[in-house]
């Protein structure tokens, strides 16, 4: 720590930090453009100048800028100081030469960088009359409106794009007094995290394309604390609704888990609660035709059929909540009740479970996996199924620099000077994956095969790390040297760290990567491990079944099959994803089907009854991350508010009302479910933690969802009366659908778990999470929001070497074994039922090495018939190279692929060639 002197004034700040740095988490105000907490400081803008003293006699003094200057114990400034002022507002008048001044029509208007920075400065006339630089804009995809006119040239944009998140398609480009930041052409950003240069420019040059299409002001919003249900890592996200409609989504910073940062398919893919196809009235059938009924109407229905029934099955979902999934299971009995995965999916996400539970490894943060300084990627596409944890790993690869310079005593911050002396040097980054991946660039080492030959070289490194681990049989020399790399660099490593997970369908690759803990563990190092799981909520239904049979959908399928149901209850489920076309089709004709959920699908389409669902905008509820994180999400709106028509409830009110009609018993209140869920399965007993409960005040107060200025509340549904009604009341959490309450103008702080939307005194913009941080780009004030509900078992290794190792990969002839290759955009059911996904989603193909394809002769622009069990289709043939011989890639998820087994068996015929 550092004692530093500002305007006379004595603070204690972190030494390592740079006075601008420092200043902001003590809470001052320094106005700054090109320093970002993420980015550090390259002294670019100028804006942050302050007075600083050579000791206490030093009466003159001299202009620096804050973000290049060490915060040295004993150092003098003076933020106030006359002379610094004025060239700060100077430096304002001179960024707005060129500006637009265009706030009226610019999208950031309400929560703009530039704005804050200008009025914090007192810049207020333009003196400036001669004709201003233009620009042209660029089209640049779905997701991102270009608008070049109002750039101040802070450069944050390339850092960040290029430097930070890997991206090589937007630069800066000069010419005479011209500056352009853009492609070399039009066209769609190829970078998976573009979406965080709206939070990052500090102007208006890159707005939210899907917000322009229904804009408000920020202030025009209402918002929650949300978490982001495209993935298992559980970012934390702002979403923004007007009129009953989301309109954005903005980053919620969290300091363990996303930071400053969300993927595109997190902040692009909400589109699916706004759909016109959603149900939003019971249906129920009638002479073979769903038809919409009044809700009691539904329900009796629902209640006739649950008690004719000669059993019933419920069939849960990983992407519904906690709540929701335990209120079916406590509907038709745990022992009826089924997870809702696919089949083998519940069988990976417990295996995964059982690992971060018997380990002595801690699952990483994001935090964590930034600071490893070797990774080991084993079998996951990490950019393709948690995108947010990619970007992580590749910081991680990016500390060796920060490594380097600090070796020559030269500050983190300083991001021009570690640039230089980092060069392209990268900590080691292993990836062994069944095809490229999108981090293969800050690999050093990559290796492609079929999923057994990755968990034999995952296998391999743990016996090469701890003679004790099993070895393993004929492995060929170049992958035996290749573990003997990888285990010397993670046992020289500091903070080593293995990444896995269920993406490739494989329990050996899982346990492979179990090994290679235990493995560094026994070698006393401190190593972390990150398994990625298949959705938001699948490790909360693997806690949510510890101690039963398992529960996928293969058994719901036997047990119709034997006679022992004729019922069943589907959660927020579309089983046609999940399973062989034939098998769902064959289950839904022999039972009675109650579909709860929020989309229109093919499961749905065959339902007795559906009952209309509140997606995570309309429902509170908590989802368990593959960290183990339990985070809590909030209803951003009242349904019924803007459309009286709606009858969208949430799925556990479905449920408990279903409960109290046919077992006499409801919950009906949020925090009585919550807690009867920790009462009841000791593994989820924390969840009552991972936020404040109903009764929580903040200041006597409830926090509100709007911000204070929030408008036209006594107008806007004139159209459907002119009576301005009773806002909606929100029993079940301590916020309020409402501007009134704590908004952050009052005293006293919310806590993390409840801060609906960043903003502060003054500070409008994303960058107003300074003022919630303990340390700014640090953790939240009181804790970052969520609770761990797994912790290593360090005291108590139970943990055993697993010795299943497989037996190498052959090709068979004729027989392809089946890879899934899942995408960023398009795998995810409900980020792909938004409109600017779409656009960017592959359409269904088939993938074969080109020499497999040859033997076919099949060449470009050909088809294949594509055989897999129960299923036949043609699909256009993709050449790829990086794919194992043997092995036929087929897209997850996307419309129009089948669903398949990983590993199953395909068999491929001759389509078609143009
Ligand atoms: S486009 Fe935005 S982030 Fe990039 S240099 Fe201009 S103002 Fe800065
Ligand atoms: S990484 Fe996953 S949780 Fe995070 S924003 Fe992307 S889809 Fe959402
Ligand atoms: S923020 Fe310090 S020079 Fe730009």
């Amino acid at each position: 720590m550092a004692k530093i002197f500002v305007d006379g004034r004595q603070y204690e700040v972190v030494a390592e930090d740079n006075l601008l740095h420092a200043c902001l988490s003590q809470g001052l105000d320094i106005p700054y453009f090109c320093w970002h907490p993420a980015l550090g400081s390259v002294g670019a803008c100028r804006q942050c100048a302050v007075k600083q003293y050579r000791d206490a006699n030093d009466e003159a003094g001299h202009l620096v800028m804050s973000c290049m200057t060490p915060a040295t114990d004993g150092t003098r400034i003076s933020i106030a100081d006359e002379e610094a002022k004025q060239f700060r507002a100077g430096v304002i008048e001179w960024l707005m030469t060129n500006h637009p001044h265009d706030c009226p029509v610019c999208e950031e208007g309400g929560h703009c960088h530039l704005q804050d920075m200008t009025v914090m400065t007192g810049h207020a006339s333009r003196r400036y009359r001669f004709t201003k630089r233009t620009h042209k804009n660029q089209y640049l995809g779905p997701f991102i409106n270009h608008e070049m006119n109002r750039c101040i040239a802070c450069y944050r944009c390339v850092r960040y794009y290029k430097d930070y998140a890997g991206g090589s398609d937007l630069d800066v480009y000069g010419a005479a007094h011209n500056v352009y930041f853009g492609r070399t052409a039009d066209g769609v950003l190829e970078n998976e995290f573009s979406g965080n240069l709206v939070e990052v420019c500090p102007t208006g040059v890159f707005t939210d394309k899907t917000h322009g299409e229904h804009y408000n002001r920020k202030w025009d919003m209402q918002y929650s604390p949300s978490i982001c249900q495209g993935c298992s890592v559980g970012c934390n996200i702002s979403p923004g609704e007007r009129y009953g409609e989301i309109r954005r989504i903005e980053n919620r910073y969290n300091g363990s888990v996303n930071h400053y940062f969300l993927c595109d398919r997190g902040r692009f893919g909400y589109g699916y609660v706004n759909r016109k196809d959603r149900p939003r009235q019971p249906l129920v059938r009638r002479d073979g035709s769903l038809v919409t009924v009044p809700a009691g109407e539904a329900l009796a229905r629902t209640t006739q059929l649950l008690k004719a029934a000669r059993g019933i099955i419920g069939i849960g979902s990983p992407r519904a909540s906690l709540e929701s999934n335990f209120a079916l299971r406590a509907l038709v009995g745990p022992e009826h009740f089924h997870d809702g995965h696919a089949n083998g999916e519940a069988a990976l996400a417990r295996r995964v479970l059982d690992i971060l539970q018997t380990s002595p490894l801690p699952a990483a943060t994001l935090r964590g996996i930034e600071g490893a300084d070797v990774v080991l990627v084993l079998g996951e596409d990490v950019t393709n199924t948690a995108p947010r944890v990619a970007l992580a790993v590749r910081q991680s690869a990016q500390g060796r620099t920060a490594r380097m310079a600090a070796e020559k005593q030269l500050p983190d911050w300083l991001t021009e000077a570690r640039t230089n002396v980092g060069q392209h040097e990268k900590h080691p980054v292993f990836i062994a994956s069944v095809a490229v991946t999108r981090l293969d660039d800050v690999a050093t080492h990559t290796m492609r095969a079929a999923p057994d030959d990755i968990a034999r070289l995952g296998f391999a490194v743990a016996h090469a790390l701890d003679a004790t681990a099993p070895s393993v049989d004929g492995l060929d020399p170049a992958a035996m040297q290749l573990a003997e790399r990888i285990a010397a660099a993670l046992s020289a490593a500091k903070k080593p760290l293995i990444v896995s997970g269920t993406g490739a369908g494989s329990a050996a690759v899982l346990q492979a990567a179990a090994n290679v803990g235990l493995a560094l563990h026994a070698c006393g190092q401190k190593a972390e491990h990150c398994f990625i799981v298949p959705e938001v909520n699948s490790l909360g239904l693997a806690l949510l079944n510890v101690g039963q049979e398992c529960c996928d959908l293969e058994a719901a399928f036997s047990a119709v099959e034997r006679g022992a149901a004729d019922t069943l209850v589907v959660l927020e489920n579309d089983l046609y994803r999940r399973a062989e076309r034939a098998r769902v089709d064959a289950l839904l004709a022999h039972v009675k089907l109650i579909v709860l959920d929020h989309q229109s699908h093919a499961t749905a389409a065959k339902a007795e009854v559906v009952l209309p669902a509140g997606s995570f905008a309309e429902s509170e509820g908590t989802v368990v991350s593959h960290e183990g994180r339990a985070q809590r999400y909030f209803k951003v709106f009242a349904p019924r508010y803007n459309d009286p028509h709606s009858v969208i409830r949430q799925s556990w009110e479905w449920l408990d009302d279903l409960r109290e009609r046919t077992q006499l018993s409801a919950w009906r209140y949020f925090d009585r479910l919550t807690t009867a869920i920790a009462q009841a399965l000791p593994a989820l007993r924390k969840i009552v933690h991972a936020a404040p409960d109903a009764q929580f005040r903040a200041s006597g107060l409830k926090v509100a969802r709007e911000p204070h200025r929030y408008s036209g509340r006594t107008a806007m549904r004139a159209n459907l009366s002119v009576q301005e009604p009773r806002q909606p009341q929100d029993p079940d959490t301590a916020l309020a659908f409402s501007m009134e309450g704590h908004n952050g103008t009052q005293a006293g702080t919310r806590p993390s778990a409840l801060i609906p939307y960043a903003w502060a005194p003054g500070w409008n913009s994303p960058q107003s999470w300074n003022k919630f941080q303990d340390e700014v780009g640090g953790h939240l004030q009181g804790g970052d929001p969520g609770t761990r509900l797994i912790e290593p078992a360090e005291d108590e290794v139970t943990a055993r070497y697993h010795d299943a190792i497989p037996v190498p990969f052959v090709a068979s002839a004729g027989v392809w074994q089946a890879l899934p290759l899942a995408h960023i955009f398009g795998s995810e059911e409900l980020s792909a039922r938004a409109a600017p996904i779409a656009v960017l989603m592959p359409a269904a193909y088939v993938a074969l090495h080109p020499a497999d394809a040859d033997l076919l002769e099949a060449g470009e622009n050909s088809t294949l018939e594509v055989s897999l069990p129960g299923e036949k289709l043609l699909l256009p043939l993709r050449r790829r190279s990086d794919l194992p011989r043997g092995t036929v890639g087929l897209a997850v998820g996307v419309p129009g692929s089948p669903w398949f087994a990983a590993g199953a068996p395909v068999k491929l015929g001759k389509g078609s060639s143009t």
